[in-house]
């Protein structure tokens, strides 16, 4: 499974085009041109009461890109080795999370969106919920995924 080798670093912020207007700005999102995957689900989270996390969870088979399309918050990564923390807080910049990583949604900001392009449909299969089943997965003991 391409899952278990992936690491933190082969998630990264990509720069989304923006046409810029007096009026307001445009981000344009096309499928294998600024992002390396088909669409298949858009889906936002939004009304994060103060304080609240999200995520804490890792995908088996789905690529991502997360946006702050309205505010601010940080997106913990972890590959089961390593940790590291993205900030978004610009609607034209996403961070696109390969399968195979532990993310959690933290520090969201009042009236904060969380806009994320997906590979997959919804699949309660995909995800992997248990830390401990995922960190055997990703170093190399599979008995318990
Ligand atoms: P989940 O992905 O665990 O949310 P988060 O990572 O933000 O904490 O999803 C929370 C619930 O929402 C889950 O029980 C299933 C439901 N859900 C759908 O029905 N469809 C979807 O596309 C998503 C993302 C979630």
């Amino acid at each position: 499974m391409d899952e278990i080798k992936t690491s933190v670093y082969n998630c990264t912020v990509i720069e989304l085009p923006q046409v810029e207007s007096r009026s307001g700005n445009i981000t344009p999102v096309t499928c294998n041109k600024e992002i390396p995957f088909n669409i298949k689900r858009v889906y936002y989270l939004y009304d994060v009461p103060g304080g609240e996390t999200r995520g804490g969870h890792a995908h088996r088979n789905l690529h991502q890109l997360i946006v702050a399309a309205s505010g601010s918050f940080d997106v913990v990564l972890d590959d089961g080795k390593i940790r590291r923390t993205v900030s978004l807080n610009r609607p034209n910049y996403g961070l696109y999370v390969v399968p195979g990583i532990w993310r959690e949604l933290i520090n969201f900001s009042s009236g904060s969106v969380l806009l994320v392009l997906a590979s997959m449909s919804y699949d309660e299969c995909d995800y992997i919920r248990d830390y401990s089943i995922f960190s055997k997965l990703k170093n190399g003991d599979t008995h318990n995924s």
